[in-house]
């Protein structure tokens, strides 16, 4: 009996991979095909997945063509496989020519000539067509634009940005006259306006039938963050908050691993975000420390803890009073049996990691602990300390607007950080404003 085996992701299967497999099981008399997990996919820069690994099975199940099959898991399986199978044939399509030929030491390898016209990235470009406008003034803009050309039935439709069309002026884009201009051309905005317009951008977006993305903070209180969600909802559209580190790999995993008891009862989330920058800026487009790293500083304490917080106190010292611009601020939270502190500054310095106190343990991430691929649990017993490392591609940015993308098309929230989440942190932005709970120092 010749056995031949094959991999492949089979997402949104289609007549190219029929084609494969058919062609494949003619090569032999036993047919195994090896699904790869989303988690290997994601390893080797595969973010786009439409389906789950359990669709994905199914649907190659349905061809009839596999005797066989299995799931691939990790770099090197291959190898594994083969010897633990008894394979015979490897084979593949020709876009893979010479990349398996390593193979050979095992098996016989031959690439089949790929089906030409069809991909699945076409097929879930075809199915998914979102414009993106983007409004605002940050280097965000930029990055945002680079990024989403990672995925898959996306395009930016333009920019509204006045004062950095100079900036922007080799991407190519469309540039809008007018706020307006660029929603009538969008099916949905990316707002990274100074936070005071998130309101009034965001309501302007919702009402023109726009789904939203917005960099955090959504609005300057939680009255308005609600009311925003309360009209996207009304109106059958998606509004996400836009932290990027909340969508990475990394973190999301040791959000988790935090909350499954692996180091015991949490008793502390201590988050450090501080940078040098650009606090002399024009102040029409400025955005104070609070705004521009509090959100991110306060994800994972809202995030591990939750937003039913006791209590909590903000130490704060002004660069300009007048205009809210904070140096530095430390808010200290308080939960029923926890506390957290979150440092934030643009005018200071220090480590930027996060730290989640255990009963029985630690979770170290090392600075800039919002741009990680890696962390690191620890206990008393240094013998039982573990690493973890997973892709960070694009600073996690290209994971938020695949979330974006496939919560627009399902028309429900697909991950990230919750309604709930959004509005303690707009709450919190605006107990900052109101000067509440505040201990100030020069
Ligand atoms: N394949 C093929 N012809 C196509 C598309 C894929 O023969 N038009 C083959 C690939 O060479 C591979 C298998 O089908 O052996 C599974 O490919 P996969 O990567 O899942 O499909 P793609 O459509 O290439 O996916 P993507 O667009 O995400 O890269």
């Amino acid at each position: 009996m010749i056995k031949v085996i094959t991999y492949g992701t089979y997402d949104m299967l289609h007549y190219g991979h029929t084609r494969l497999l058919q062609r494949a099981k003619l090569l032999g008399d036993y047919l195994i095909v090896g699904v790869t997990s989303d988690d290997y996919d994601k390893t080797r820069g595969k973010i786009n997945n439409q389906q789950s690994l359990m669709e994905r099975i199914e649907a190659v199940k349905n061809t009839g063509f596999a005797d066989e099959i299995i799931v691939e898991e990790y770099e090197g399986q291959k190898i594994d496989d083969i010897k633990r199978l008894g394979v015979d044939i490897f084979t593949v399509g020709s876009d893979w020519e010479g990349h398996f030929d390593y193979l050979n030491e095992y098996c016989k390898v031959i690439y089949l000539p790929r089906t030409d016209g069809i991909s699945s990235s076409l097929v879930r470009a075809e199915k998914r067509k979102l414009g993106i406008g983007i409004t605002g003034f940050t280097a965000f803009v930029k990055k945002f634009i680079d990024e989403a050309k990672f995925v898959n039935g996306v395009n930016i439709t333009g920019v509204y940005a006045p004062g950095m069309n100079d900036m922007l002026k080799d991407k190519d884009l469309f540039f809008a006259g007018s706020y307006d201009e660029l929603l009538e051309k969008s099916d949905a905005v990316c707002v990274v306006s100074k936070p005071e317009k998130h309101y009034s951008d965001i309501m302007t977006a919702l009402h023109a039938g726009k789904h939203v993305i917005c960099e955090s903070p959504v609005a300057m209180s939680a009255e308005e963050c609600t009311e925003l969600f309360r009209t996207a909802k009304e109106r059958g559209l998606i509004l996400m908050d836009a932290i990027k580190t909340a969508y990475s790999t990394a973190y999301s995993r040791l959000v988790l691993l935090a909350k499954s008891g692996k180091i015991g009862h949490i008793v502390s989330v201590d988050s450090v975000c501080t940078s040098l920058t650009d606090i002399e800026a024009d102040p029409s487009e400025r955005w104070n420390t609070i705004c521009e790293w509090g959100p991110l500083g306060m994800l994972p304490v809202m995030q591990i803890l939750g937003t039913d917080y006791s209590r909590k106190v903000f130490f704060t010292k002004f660069t300009d009073r007048n205009s809210n611009t904070d140096a530095f601020t430390k808010i200290d939270f308080v939960y029923p049996s926890a506390v957290a502190s979150v440092k934030v500054a643009k005018a200071a310095k220090s480590e930027g990691t996060l730290i989640v106190t255990g009963t029985e343990g630690y979770i170290y991430v090392p600075a800039p602990w919002w741009k990680t691929d890696y962390f690191e649990v620890r206990y008393e017993n240094q013998e039982k300390n573990s690493r973890f490392f997973y892709q960070l591609e694009g600073e996690g940015i290209r994971y938020e607007i695949v979330t974006f993308a496939k919560s627009v098309e399902l028309l429900k929230w697909d991950g990230g950080i919750s309604e709930s989440e959004s509005e303690a942190i707009a709450g919190v932005i605006g107990d900052f404003n109101e000067r509440k709970d505040m201990i100030e120092f020069s």
